[in-house]
């Protein structure tokens, strides 16, 4: 795992715009949610290479494992956009705390990049983490492992 002087607690690789517009991508997304089951509301926002925003919220079911993450919801929604990219991800729930991808999301951002910071707001936005998937998801099993090199994974390995 690569060691990083970094802090949890900056974005130094977002201009302030960018960073804004993570933020409240996120908590805005939130009001896209349906969760009638877990009650629990998750926003997530993704900037592209080229700045584009995407949203994406929980999209719950009646059988319940067919419901959907708020990352992976943005991701297929940048995806059927055109777009392949993640310069950053943003996510926020209800919750006073920050809360991190579930595993099963850590995996599906994998395929976009290593170096992908992802901020984690509490759900105000008033206080956040960074993390970059490649701490979040340690010697992870991603496209090189099956021969596959994507732009993301040429450039960020
Ligand atoms: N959830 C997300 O959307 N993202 C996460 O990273 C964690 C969990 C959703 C799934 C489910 O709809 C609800 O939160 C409760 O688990």
């Amino acid at each position: 795992m690569a060691i990083r002087a970094t802090s949890h607690y900056t974005h130094d690789e977002l201009t302030d715009k960018e960073f804004e517009e993570l933020k409240n991508g996120c908590l805005k997304a939130r009001n896209l949610s349906y969760s009638p089951y877990s009650n629990f509301r998750v926003g997530c926002a993704l900037l592209t290479d080229g700045n584009e925003l995407f949203l994406g919220a929980n999209l719950e079911n009646a059988s319940y494992p067919a419901a959907i993450c708020a990352e992976r919801t943005a991701i297929s929604n940048a995806r059927m956009n055109g777009h392949n990219t993640i310069k950053a991800m943003a996510i926020a729930s209800d919750s006073d705390k920050p809360i991190s991808p579930c595993g099963v999301c850590r995996q599906f951002i994998r395929e976009f990049g290593l170096k992908i910071p992802i901020f984690m707001f509490d759900k105000l936005g008033n206080t956040f983490i960074k993390m970059y998937l490649e701490d979040l998801l340690p010697f992870s099993f991603g496209p090189d492992d099956l021969g596959v090199i994507t732009t993301s994974s040429a450039s960020n390995q």
